[in-house]
């Protein structure tokens, strides 16, 4: 059996930075699963149809990294039906031995709740928006207006709403550097992988 990570939390949390090294540094796979949903909205058209004829192709688009795009994302992500087109991609990538990291907003609630270790990476929203709007070169107000938008979407869907798994660890990165958060979802890991 695989051995699973899954980490949860808002825009900009730091989620995807600690899945990389933690994938890196245990030889695991790692899933960007915003990215789904990102090549999903970016592809156009009948948002259903589009999610079941991603392609791995489609997450290489250049483009996906955008504001744009994950407000677009965001839209699709609440439709039921894009979310069930994606859920086998996702598991068939965490069966993937010798383990996989995963990063979204529901792997370890809906995805994989199974998972060995469950995350949820969060910090402040304005920290965030400070984040994401250096990342992005754009004016930190709007983009923390609009990663609030995408957050309230996101935790009041009916569908797989964002929100901690109550066998989540919580992490709080506001106040930690890249490299202290990555340490102490280290230790967590640490703690439970099997020696
Ligand atoms: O994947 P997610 O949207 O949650 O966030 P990310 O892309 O991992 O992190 C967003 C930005 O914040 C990146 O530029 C990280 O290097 C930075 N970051 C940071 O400065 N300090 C942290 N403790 C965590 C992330
Ligand atoms: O990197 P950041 O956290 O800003 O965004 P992302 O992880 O690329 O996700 C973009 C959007 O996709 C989110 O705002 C969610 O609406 C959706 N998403 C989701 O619904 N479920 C996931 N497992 C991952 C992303």
């Amino acid at each position: 059996m695989s051995f699973i990570i899954a980490i949860d939390g808002p825009a900009a949390s730091g989620k995807g930075t600690i899945a990389r090294a933690l994938a890196r540094h245990y030889g695991f796979h790692h899933l960007d699963t915003g990215l789904l949903y990102r090549a999903t909205g970016a592809r156009g058209g009948d948002p259903v149809r589009a999610a079941r004829a991603l392609t791995p192709e489609d997450l290489d688009r250049d483009d996906l990294r955008s504001a744009e795009a994950g407000q677009a994302a965001s839209r699709i992500a609440a439709i039921p039906e894009v979310r069930a087109a994606l859920v086998d991609f996702q598991h068939r990538f965490a069966a993937q031995e010798p383990g996989a990291v995963l990063d979204g907003r529901d792997i370890g609630t809906v995805i994989c709740p199974d998972a060995q270790v469950k995350l949820y990476v969060t910090a402040s929203d304005q920290v965030r928006a400070a984040r994401r709007a250096a990342e992005l070169g754009a004016d930190p107000a709007e983009v923390l207006a609009q990663l609030r938008e995408r957050d309230r979407r996101d935790s009041e869907r009916a569908t797989a709403p964002l929100k901690p798994s109550p066998d989540a660890v919580i992490l709080d990165t506001s106040t930690l550097s890249i490299g202290d958060a990555i340490a102490a979802a280290m230790a967590e890991v640490e703690r439970l992988l099997p020696r």
